[in-house]
């Protein structure tokens, strides 16, 4: 699978592409990723991009040509002389639909992203009406820019790449990806006393069966408990 993220700060992504699991699918071939900064298709001598609204109010806008050129100049790209498919763009936006782990699944079905992201105001409303992007919002919270919202949206994306995590059963077991969409059950470790605070039993047992439901039953409670509005009317840890 492969990104290009469009940016103003391209050397924000440098630490978090050479972190473990990311750097690891980059080098496996599994993960491409490209960055490319908004700056070099501005058309102003001083590389501006952005200027300020029409009609007033505070801030700056980023300017429609340098975005809507950068992010049609990205989907043309060729690879060793082969066009690349055009791939799903996305702006990250807070005023976008919210990110979960649907619409993740939905965007690991691509073969390829751009991620287009923010700073400032927001961008010029022609970004919009000329590249009708996919625009994805990581909450109801606001940020000084996509960047770190397409880490996010990457993040998540990747571990569901086949190969990219050790175990390609543990992305099953995560919280919202349990068949049910229950928060994970809690896990325990060495050693079997802490401070006074000791490992369940059960887990001590060597009852597989037993196991599984106990885990069924903490990972609903703690739904329950915690997150009652990810529960269907009739989830009920017993039903199997
Ligand atoms: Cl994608 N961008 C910004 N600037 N703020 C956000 C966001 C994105 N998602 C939530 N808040």
């Amino acid at each position: 699978m492969r990104f290009d993220i469009l940016t103003l700060f391209p050397p924000l992504f440098e630490s978090y592409l050479g972190q473990s699991l990311l750097a690891k699918a980059i080098e496996a071939g599994l993960v491409q990723v490209a960055t490319h900064d908004i700056r070099n298709w501005s058309q102003d001598k001083h590389k501006k991009v952005d200027d300020r609204p029409f009609g007033g109010g505070p801030g700056m806008v980023l300017q429609a040509p340098p975005v809507v050129e950068c992010a049609l100049a990205v989907q043309r790209l060729t690879e060793e002389g082969r066009q690349l498919s055009p791939g799903h763009l996305v702006v990250l936006s807070p005023r976008g639909r919210t990110l979960n782990q649907a619409v993740v699944q939905e965007l690991a079905g691509h073969q390829r992203l751009v991620l287009l992201c923010g700073r400032y105001e927001g961008f010029d409303e022609r970004v919009f009406d000329i590249l009708k992007p996919d625009e994805i919002s990581i909450g109801d919270y606001v940020l000084n820019g996509g960047e770190v919202a397409a880490m996010v949206l990457i993040d998540a994306v990747i571990r569901l790449i086949p190969g990219v995590l050790g175990d390609d059963a543990s992305s099953l077991a995560d919280s919202f990806s349990t068949g049910e969409g229950w928060l994970e059950f809690a896990q325990y470790t060495r050693p079997r006393e802490y401070r006074g605070h000791e490992v369940p039993e059960v887990l001590l047992s060597g009852n597989h069966e037993q196991i599984a439901r106990w885990r069924r039953e903490q990972s609903y409670l703690t739904t329950r408990r915690r997150r009652a509005d990810l529960l269907n009317p009739n989830d009920d840890h017993k039903a199997d």
